[in-house]
């Protein structure tokens, strides 16, 4: 199997950014002991800062990957963008977040992902990322 996963904005910080919500792993060092452990798939990665290079990269694999896990961060609850992208490709997607948007700030609570994922994990830490993975 062939994933991918995409982040947005601001998870380039992870582990230095708001441990407190979101740890103090970095993405990479979790990515590293993930693909340790699922040996048998392939986990490609991109992140990004730019809308832009987001949807890019969404048309780019959403013909040819088995799945994509995308975690648009604040790209989430405003990129109309983003949203008609995950609508436009084949290959299903499913919506993480590391903490539990809902409890967190009323403009958090919208996703533009959310109508047209396979499914979305969100409140367990970087772990979501995993859960994501085994739904695959
Ligand atoms: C996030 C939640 C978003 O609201 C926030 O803007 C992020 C990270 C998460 O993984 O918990 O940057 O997507």
């Amino acid at each position: 199997k062939k994933l991918i996963i995409i982040n947005g904005p601001n998870l380039n910080l992870l582990g230095k950014r708001e441990p407190n919500i979101y740890g103090s792993l970095s993405f990479i060092e979790f990515l590293e002991e993930v693909k340790r452990k699922y040996t048998d798939i392939e986990i490609d990665y991109f992140q990004s800062n730019i809308e832009g290079e987001i949807i890019d990269k969404l048309h780019e694999v959403g013909f040819n990957f088995d799945g994509i896990i995308l975690n648009a961060a604040a790209y989430t609850h405003t990129s109309v963008g983003i949203g008609d992208a995950v609508k436009a490709i084949e290959t299903p997607v499913v919506e993480v977040h590391i903490s539990n948007t809902f409890n967190r700030e009323e403009f958090r609570h919208q996703s533009f992902i959310s109508p047209n994922a396979k499914g979305v994990i969100l409140g367990f830490g970087l772990q979501s990322y995993e859960l994501a993975i085994q739904s695959f």
